[in-house]
């Protein structure tokens, strides 16, 4: 199944080179209709912008990036975790961004990086995660069956990327 994949953090020293990689999978996703918080069209130039302040926040140890790495060392997945900024909340943090490859959908590899981040939060004492995602789509059945507890739902919260109304459903996660 995932046996060739690897997931690992990518730290500050190799962020930098791996940008344009992650600018494929994010503009393929928006390209195919995913709400990953950007409208189609979506260009290089501004999936490039988007995963520099990504890499920025990785090298001020703002943000945390996970991603899954075929054989070959290529990125086909990647999630985010944001810890939180204010003192009375440094247990708690955000999972952002969970993206799986198109073409490598449906392997257990979107699984995989939510256990990871999960792991790497716990690791790293953290007790609460947060996320919030797109009603009815597979990213909420994949949170709901890892566990994840259902807040609530916010309707026409978001937009798609062909820019219709989406709800947003919000959960959270006790380790
Ligand atoms: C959501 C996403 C990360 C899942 O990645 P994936 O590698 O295909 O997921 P997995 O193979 O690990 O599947 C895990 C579970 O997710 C759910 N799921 C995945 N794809 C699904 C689909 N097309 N339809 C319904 N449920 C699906 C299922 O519960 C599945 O478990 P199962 O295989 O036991 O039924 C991927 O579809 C993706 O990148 N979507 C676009 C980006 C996105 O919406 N991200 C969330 C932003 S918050």
């Amino acid at each position: 199944m995932t046996d060739d994949i690897q997931v690992r953090r990518i730290g500050a020293d190799e962020v930098d080179r791996r940008l344009e990689r992650l600018a494929d999978i994010l503009i393929d996703c928006v390209a195919h209709g995913d709400s990953v918080s950007f409208l189609s069209p979506l260009s290089r130039r501004r999936a490039l912008v988007y995963w520099r302040s990504v890499a920025d926040a990785v090298i001020c140890n703002e943000r945390v990036l996970l991603a899954a790495e075929d054989s070959t060392g290529q990125i086909v997945g990647a999630v985010q975790m944001v810890p939180a900024a204010s003192e009375n909340q440094m247990h708690s943090a955000r999972v952002v961004k969970v993206l799986v490859e198109r073409s490598a959908r449906g392997r257990g590899i979107g699984r995989w990086l939510l256990s990871a981040v999960s792991e790497l939060a716990r690791k790293e004492g953290k007790m609460l995660l947060t996320l919030s995602t797109t009603t009815a789509s597979a990213a909420e059945r994949l949170y709901a069956s890892e566990g994840w507890q259902r807040v609530g739902i916010i309707p026409g919260c978001v937009l798609a990327s062909d820019g219709t109304d989406r709800s947003a459903t919000f959960f959270y996660k006790h380790l």
